[in-house]
């Protein structure tokens, strides 16, 4: 997949994030730092990424790769700021960022119903946050050279940022008004700092994932009951997607696979945004 670089993965603590982190140490980066509030899941994903590393799972991974475990709260600025630029020095540089962090939730009874409290926390996760990680990686991307590809030597780029949408990013789903508009908000946040950056040679893009079986999806009764429905009736490929089939396509966008690609909100939705 051509990401030889050092990358940050936040949300790597769990689901679509872990599967992430894995996929850029199987792909042969040289390291990978993982990033959550969940201390506990980070130790959790790191001993993965080690044990794959050991046993030489994938014949593409490197068996130096450097896997650093860091907690920190993607909705503290002074946190991210200094996080992310602990991981570039320690690293040398940074050429890729996946902002996997985000929550979910319903608004019980719509949106006539949903408490600020709610509103304000999702919209700092997800959309505040992911600008925070934004703004810091992209300020040392901007600097560094670019990182040459792995496969055919050609230049690749400064630095590559993966952000996290949705298909509802792109789609109104019921009782998720502050999930929909903050997902929303990370393709507008994606388009814009890619036109930004373009022609720099530092790449923005999103993923889109459908409904994807992660805690996420599954922990909450009220959203996996309204998912499975959905599944049933509205995706094509009437399943749900595994988290790796997630981060195949994050790997894609990060790596030089995709080096024509800025500004992108790539759909992996088993079909259901062509319906
Ligand atoms: N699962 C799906 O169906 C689906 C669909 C579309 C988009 N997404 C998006 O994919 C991303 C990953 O979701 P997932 O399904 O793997 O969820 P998950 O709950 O399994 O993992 C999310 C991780 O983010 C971490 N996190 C939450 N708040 C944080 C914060 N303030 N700072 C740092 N870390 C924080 C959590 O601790 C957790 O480890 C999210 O942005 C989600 O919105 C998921």
């Amino acid at each position: 997949m051509d990401v030889p670089g050092f990358a940050i993965v936040t949300g790597a603590g769990s689901g679509i994030g872990a599967a992430c982190a894995i996929a850029f140490a199987d792909e042969g980066s040289a390291g990978v730092a993982l990033f959550d509030v969940n201390h506990e899941g980070l130790l959790k994903t790191q001993q993965t990424i080690q044990e794959r590393l050991e046993k030489r799972t994938r014949s593409t991974s490197r068996a130096d790769c450097r896997v650093t475990v860091h907690v920190v709260n993607v909705q503290e600025e002074e946190a991210v700021n200094a996080a992310v630029k602990a991981v570039a020095t320690d690293f040398g540089r940074l050429d890729y960022v996946v902002n996997a962090a985000g929550i979910a939730m319903k608004h019980k009874g719509g949106v006539a119903f949903a408490l600020t409290s709610d509103w304000k926390r999702i919209l700092d996760i997800n959309l505040t946050g992911c600008f925070f990680m934004l703004r810091a990686s992209a300020e040392i991307m901007l600097k560094q050279e670019p990182i040459l590809s792995a496969i055919d030597g050609r230049p690749l780029q400064r630095g590559s940022i993966v952000n996290f949408s949705s298909i509802q990013g792109v789609a109104g789903v019921p009782m998720s008004a502050a999930y929909t508009a903050s997902k929303h908000g990370v393709l507008g946040l994606t388009r814009s700092a890619s036109e930004d950056y373009a022609k720099d040679g530092l790449r923005i893009n999103a993923v889109c994932p459908g409904y994807t079986e992660t805690p996420l999806t599954t922990k909450d009764p009220l959203i996996l009951q309204a998912m499975m429905e959905r599944v049933a009736t509205a995706v094509p490929m009437a399943r749900m997607g595994s988290p790796q089939e997630i981060a195949d396509g994050v790997v894609y966008l990060a790596g030089g696979r995709s080096s024509f690609v800025t500004g992108t909100g790539l759909l992996v939705d088993g079909g259901y945004m062509e319906r």
